[in-house]
């Protein structure tokens, strides 16, 4: 028995919470289970509300300072669960991983210069890199049976174009789950280190790895890399504290580190806040226990989800994500358009997943679901999508 009920419903509604709070904005209604926003609906490890909660009964919250020894547990995290060494110089705290995707672009990159992410994606690598006017060059992935494969020939051909400045990396992949071995990762590496470009990798599902796969950070690759690598990672996904915004922006290279600085000084973004700089502490010190129960119930749930698929909408198709809560989901036998396939999603399903095409091009025809929830919810949507497909057959 686990010391940790993941079944226990929590109601998330009316807590400013985007994905119960949300729903009318993204699906025109209340009236969908919000199986989208990639946050859980699982409380943090108790020594994280007790944290938050010591700091909210101080009752002043005045300018924070964050010290180097509070970037120890993530320090001891890395090495003990990743095998590399990280020096407390080479960390910058940004709100978000996408703040330090969009400061590194501003400082290492200039307007014009090409940029290359992995469609389909997290949505914003696209906007990251079009919003700061540079241009976006798509290195699409491979679907093979469902299985996504990183099209080398096709990375080859776009990283020597001469104007490839840098490579937004998702490992693990949002939405398809891939979690790349090292074999892979080692490919992208070379190609960008010949081509001269930077890789800005982005981890933040690290921590949420199935049995029998191994999560590789691009930092536990040899030390020749490093200065062209830029590593990107946060207790958010990990812990389901990504309301606190706190993440860790990972620059060995001390000029690009201060020319990123530079760039959030700038904008007077300052380093964590009274909340989050505790809360993260206590994450990286005492949630270890509980995400490996999470890891298990997550791994349950995937496992039930995918065989759900199986037996009973063996039209839709879908393989089990290596990692992340995020199921990629492909209706593309069953609808013709995307508008169809929303439609039935929301007005006849009655659920909310994020539409593919939101990760690009490639993401017709498909939709992500998000498992991290109790699995009576879980079962509850699938259900939903279960009797929607019955009564359109029976039309
Ligand atoms: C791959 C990826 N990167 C970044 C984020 C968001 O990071 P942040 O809120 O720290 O900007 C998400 C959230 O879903 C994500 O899936």
């Amino acid at each position: 028995m686990s010391k940790y009920n993941f079944d226990e419903i929590i109601d998330r509604k009316g807590t400013y919470s985007s994905k119960w709070d949300g729903l009318d904005r993204y699906f025109g209604t209340k009236e969908v289970l919000p199986l989208w926003v990639a946050d859980t609906d699982f409380a943090p490890p108790r020594e994280v509300v007790d944290a938050l909660n010591n700091r909210v009964q101080h009752n002043i919250y005045g300018y924070p300072i964050i010290e180097p020894e509070h970037y120890e547990p993530i320090i001891k995290w890395s090495k003990k669960r990743y095998g590399y060494d990280l020096d407390v110089n080479w960390i910058i705290n940004t709100p978000g991983v996408v703040t330090g995707l969009c400061a590194a672009i501003q400082a290492l990159t200039k307007e014009g210069d090409e940029i290359i992410i992995q469609s389909p994606v997290y949505p914003p690598f696209f906007s990251s890199v079009t919003n700061n006017n540079r241009k976006l060059v798509e290195n699409e992935l491979i679907n093979n049976n469902e299985i996504y494969e990183i099209d080398f020939d096709d990375l080859e051909k776009k990283a020597s174009s001469g104007n490839a400045k840098m490579l937004v990396l998702c490992n693990p992949q949002n939405p398809v789950g891939r979690v790349w071995n090292r074999e892979e990762l080692q490919r992208v590496i070379d190609i960008c280190i010949k081509n001269n470009i930077i890789i800005f990798s982005d981890e933040i599902h690290g921590d949420i790895i199935y049995k029998n796969k191994k999560f590789n950070s691009l930092l536990s690759f040899s030390k020749e890399y490093y200065d062209n690598i830029i590593v990107a990672t946060a207790p958010s996904k990990t812990f389901n504290v990504p309301g606190l915004f706190f993440s860790y922006v990972i620059v060995p290279n001390q000029e690009f580190k201060n020319d990123i600085s530079r760039i959030l000084t700038n904008l007077s973004i300052s380093p964590g806040n009274v909340f989050n700089i505790p809360a993260s502490v206590a994450a990286y010190e005492y949630g270890e226990e509980w995400l490996e129960e999470l890891l298990i119930y997550l791994e349950d749930n995937v496992d039930y989800l995918i065989d759900f698929v199986k037996e009973r909408l063996p039209q839709v198709k879908v393989v089990k994500p290596e990692g992340t809560y995020l199921a990629w989901l492909d209706f593309s036998e069953l609808f013709e358009s995307q508008e169809e396939l929303r439609n039935f999603l929301i007005n006849e399903a009655k659920v909310g997943l994020n539409d593919g095409t939101t990760f690009g091009n490639k993401g017709n025809g498909f939709a992500r679901l998000n498992f991290g929830c109790p699995r009576s919810v879980l079962k509850e949507g699938l259900e939903r999508i279960e009797k929607a497909l019955v009564n359109r057959n029976n039309k």
